[in-house]
């Protein structure tokens, strides 16, 4: 791995390369391919590789909380993150993992599953859903995990963000899909995106990394490091490039 933006170096510290500037920050960890593809075959993994999958773990690691879209916990089969040894350090003061926040209306989840029988009781999974969602679902999902009703038809990116914050979750990594990243953009939530531009061209029709209401949210790029042909770019909001050290 090497830096080459703002400046040159060899095997950059990743850890501080990462770290979060603020308690009250929102980032999105996005890969897409060189034309802009959020996934090939309807999964990420064929856009990834060795560095990019470490750098996803450490982002975990810096994380309060991971946040994603149904759709993304569903396809990508999400489970619990598990304790790294790599992560006792960022993490110190902090339990060993961050919990999976993952944000539904129609609570479609198999709440019978590992993402919420086996996360550990100091990082249960939280749900954040609507009014509208079943009733017995959302008494099943209260049962099972942390329930947050952030909106009645549909869940507000913006309460949900500060439900998380009032659980003491400011730090928080969206993994996405695309559909809940164009919607936190909207609401002016991203303070930084973490884009890994894979080496592949894909065509096809998979979204890009955001996918619904358009919106503008002008950027600064902050960082830029670069292995095996991958780059992983930091880019911040342009209000924040303050924090860009
Ligand atoms: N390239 C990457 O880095 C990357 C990262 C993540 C995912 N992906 C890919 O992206 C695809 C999935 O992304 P996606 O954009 O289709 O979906 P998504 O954003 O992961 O999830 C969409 C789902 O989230 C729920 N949702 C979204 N907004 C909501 C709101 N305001 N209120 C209530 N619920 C809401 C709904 O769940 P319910 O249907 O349960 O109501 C909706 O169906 C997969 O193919 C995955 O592999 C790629």
């Amino acid at each position: 791995m090497r830096r080459i933006h703002p400046y040159a170096e060899d095997d950059p510290d990743i850890a501080a390369a990462y770290a979060y500037p603020r308690d009250h920050w929102l980032r999105l960890n996005m890969v897409a391919s060189a034309d802009g593809a959020a996934w090939v075959e309807g999964h990420s993994e064929g856009l990834s590789g060795r560095a990019d999958k470490r750098i996803f773990g450490l982002l975990r690691g810096l994380a309060d909380v991971v946040l994603a879209g149904a759709a993304t916990v569903r396809t990508e089969g999400y489970r619990p993150a598990r304790p790294r040894e790599s992560w006792r350090a960022p993490r110190e003061g902090r339990p060993p993992v961050p919990p999976i926040a993952v944000v539904t209306r129609l609570l479609d989840l198999d709440l019978g599953g590992p993402l919420f029988t086996e996360a550990e009781p100091y990082a249960r999974t939280i749900v954040i859903t609507t009014e509208a969602a079943p009733k017995e679902r959302r008494d099943e999902a209260a049962d099972k995990a942390v329930l947050i009703v952030a909106g009645e038809d549909r869940v507000d990116l913006a309460t949900a963000v500060e439900e998380l914050r009032g659980l003491g979750l400011g730090r928080i990594l969206c993994e996405g899909g695309p559909r809940i990243n164009a919607q936190l953009a909207a609401a002016g939530l991203v303070d930084e995106l973490a884009l890994t531009v894979s080496p592949l061209l894909a065509g096809g029709d998979a979204a890009r990394i955001l996918d619904g209401v358009a919106s503008r949210t002008p950027l600064t790029l902050a960082q830029v490091l670069e292995e095996d042909g991958f780059l992983f770019c930091r880019y911040l909001r342009e209000a924040h490039d303050d924090a860009a050290g």
